[in-house]
């Protein structure tokens, strides 16, 4: 099943390195990172979830919980965990889901044959407080993912959330935004400070 923005995240019941856990009770009203990764004990993966791992204050600050995923068993993730501290520089601080049974990767859409087996690809969902789908990417699995980006785009969902605006190209916090196409820039003014218009389409104010 694939998933678009602005679905519900479908909920399941899984084995975790933290014990079964139900995903939508589990997450209650944060946001979530839910991310898959091909293997225990490989390369790249590792690299990931260290990182993961020493984001926990940046993820905790947002409201946010992480979470992965691999089709391996509880025992294996469990064995692998050490490493990811040690490569990582931090003890690993979030569950990492068990699917041998695949029940999860395909509910998600995470395995993808044209890239070669049966295991996960480098999925990642960003859900919301409300469990809608707000972002999602696929990389291939020789490619590691890059941890900042999924942190500016949680900054830049929450930042939109709050007012009729976008963020441009490579925007990260403290840099103007976007007024929504949808508002006329005299509307704009009345919602949002020191409003610039550089053509009628494209106006920056100050974030709300
Ligand atoms: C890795 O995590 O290093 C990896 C896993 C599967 C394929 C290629 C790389």
């Amino acid at each position: 099943m694939s998933i678009r923005l602005g679905d519900t995240a479908p909920d399941f019941t899984a084995d975790t390195t933290d014990g079964p856990i139900t995903f939508h009770d589990w997450k209650a009203d944060s946001w979530a990172v839910f991310f898959s990764h091909p293997a225990d004990f490989t390369p790249v993966c590792t690299t990931e979830l260290g990182r993961t791992a020493a984001l926990k204050d940046e993820f905790a600050k947002r409201n946010t919980k992480a979470i992965a995923l691999s089709v391996d068993s509880v025992e294996d993730h469990k064995s692998w965990a050490p490493d990811i501290g040690e490569v990582g520089g931090t003890d690993l601080n979030f569950p990492i889901v068990a699917d041998p049974d695949h029940m999860v990767s395909e509910l998600y859409d995470m395995i993808h044959p044209g890239e070669g087996d049966t295991s996960t690809v480098r999925s990642v969902f960003v859900i919301d407080p409300a469990n809608k789908v707000r972002l999602s990417l696929t990389y291939p699995k020789s490619v590691g993912r890059n941890f900042t980006e999924i942190v500016r785009v949680l900054d830049a969902l929450q930042a939109t959330d709050k007012g009729p605006i976008a963020t441009p190209v490579d925007w990260t916090p403290g840099e103007r935004v976007i007024v929504s196409p949808a508002l006329s820039t005299d509307d704009a003014k009345e919602k949002l400070a020191n409003v610039e218009e550089i053509k009628p389409y494209l106006r920056y104010a100050d974030a709300p």
